[in-house]
């Protein structure tokens, strides 16, 4: 062979190892790839291994299981609610955990860290797809359960704790829903996948959730434009005295003139304040509602004088009721204060029958609530003018609401209570409540007259 066919041979071959070696390197670089992408899916399994311990599956128990879910929901609401709150001595501020026995409490909590590290695994994994470090089907088997009980429609309180504290899993579903909300097949958290309904939310236009089944959590908040201090907002009781040395058992114990002294300050001023707008608003509401509830922490008895004492809880009691520490005997105060306080039975001390920072609710009281949240879910739930510093209060509120019913806050300041709201009105109860029947519900005020039993009580 000549030199020159040698050349040609040459030249030819090394064509052909150009022409194949790109090709070539490329199923090389593809198979490194792939095998990269399995060794980090082998990873990931490892991982999803390590977290699949006995307490991963028992936090996974209490996310698939409902009942299960009921024991720790309250403390993911204390959690978001509590979140860099800066709180005075607040008792065990759930009413159910209050009353479970020590070691209970202990569960409900330590199920709160199991889901907790739970999630904190998604977090994780979020990192690892983030770096596209592994193929999204990988992922999507790892993340089958939790992704169930991410949408699960019920689980607001869920979507509220993870929001408070795990803001990459927040960011990377809002960039999911967003990248892909016009290809729902191609979100990666897509709840079709997972037999769920798309995002909870409100069923019912507000014009015929008002008319439905509607529950109302009041605090010191709607009683503020009658003249009433609020606790912890501006001018409030709490900001110049101590709760521990007024509102508790203990404090009446060591000092009962002085407790009594600050509650007939509290009466004198209720006796002379008046019922305002936000209190005839939820009478004119009552009207309208097939079923209709208020709850008030508030221990005035302005709801009563607007009317709906019939549709009354007072979770936290009432200023004008009393009863004996000796025979347990119960009356309403004189109009007339006697300021002796003693029982006029057996002489023994008097007491306002409020519930203290160191005392149960009244199990009857809460008894009420439960009972109506049982009759099924609300199609509206207004909380109006409350911190929502008691658990019990946001639970209430969420539980009723679930995931097909309006939640609306009506205060002028946000609360930590405010991310489970799906309305939020930053207005003043009495200025605000009239407008949001008469604009947004379609019920106008009208003359509200309260009824005759509901007669000023001064
Ligand atoms: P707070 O004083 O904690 O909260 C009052 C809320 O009402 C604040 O969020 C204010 O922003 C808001 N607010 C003030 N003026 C308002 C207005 N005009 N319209 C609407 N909102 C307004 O009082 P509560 O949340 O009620 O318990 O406190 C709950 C419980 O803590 C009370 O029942 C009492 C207290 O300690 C016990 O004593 C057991």
């Amino acid at each position: 062979m000549s030199l020159a066919d040698w050349k040609t041979v040459t030249e030819v071959a090394a064509n052909v190892v150009t022409v194949l070696a790109i090709p070539g390197g490329l199923w090389a670089w593809w198979r490194w790839l792939a095998e990269r992408h399995d060794r980090s899916t082998e990873v990931l399994f490892k991982l999803e291994e390590r977290f699949e311990s006995a307490d991963n599956r028992k936090a996974r128990k209490l996310l698939e299981n409902g009942a299960l879910y009921r024991t720790i929901r309250v403390r993911l609401i204390e959690a978001v609610l509590f979140a860099g709150v800066a709180r005075e001595a607040v008792p065990a501020s759930t009413s159910a955990a209050r009353r479970a026995p020590a070691s209970e409490g202990e569960n409900i909590l330590r199920d709160l860290e199991l889901v907790d590290c739970f999630l904190r695994f998604y977090v994780f994994l979020c990192g690892i797809r983030a770096a596209k470090q592994v193929p999204d089907n990988s992922l999507r088997i790892c993340y089958r359960y939790w992704l169930a009980h991410y949408y699960h429609p019920g689980r607001i309180e869920l979507h509220v704790y993870i929001n408070e504290y795990f803001p990459t899993l927040r960011r990377w579903l809002k960039e999911d829903r967003e990248k892909h909300s016009k290809k729902p097949e191609q979100s990666f958290f897509n709840p079709k996948q997972f037999g769920w309904k798309s995002e909870p939310g409100p069923q019912k236009p507000l014009r015929e959730a008002a008319r439905g089944r509607v529950l109302v959590l009041t605090g010191s908040g709607i009683s503020a434009e009658s003249g009433i201090p609020t606790f912890r907002g501006q001018g409030g009781y709490w900001r110049d005295k101590n709760p521990q040395k007024l509102a508790t058992r203990k404090a009446f114990h060591e000092n009962a003139p002085l407790v009594w002294e600050w509650y007939e300050e509290r009466r004198k001023r209720i006796r002379e304040a008046h019922p305002n707008a936000a209190h005839h608003a939820l009478l004119r509401l009552a009207t309208e509602a097939k079923d209709f509830l208020v709850v008030t922490q508030n221990v005035d008895d302005l709801h009563e004088r607007a009317g709906t004492a019939d549709k009354l809880v007072h979770i936290h009691g009432k200023i004008f009721d009393e009863r004996c520490m000796k025979c347990n005997q119960h009356r309403v105060a004189p109009l007339k204060p006697d300021t002796s306080h003693t029982c006029p039975e057996c002489d023994g001390l008097l007491r306002p029958s409020v519930v203290w920072f160191d005392e149960d609710l009244d199990t009857a009281e809460e008894r009420r609530v439960e009972s109506f949240l049982e009759q099924g879910p609300c199609d509206l739930v207004l909380v109006i003018g409350t911190t929502g510093t008691f658990s019990y209060v946001a639970d209430w509120a969420v539980r009723g609401a679930g995931s097909t019913g309006w939640l609306i806050e009506i205060n002028p300041e946000e609360t930590p209570f405010t991310p489970f709201a799906n309305g939020v009105v930053r207005r003043k109860a009495a200025e605000f409540l009239p407008r949001l029947l008469k604009y947004r519900m379609g019920i106008e005020m009208g003359k509200v007259t309260a009824p005759a039993s509901a007669q000023a009580r001064n």
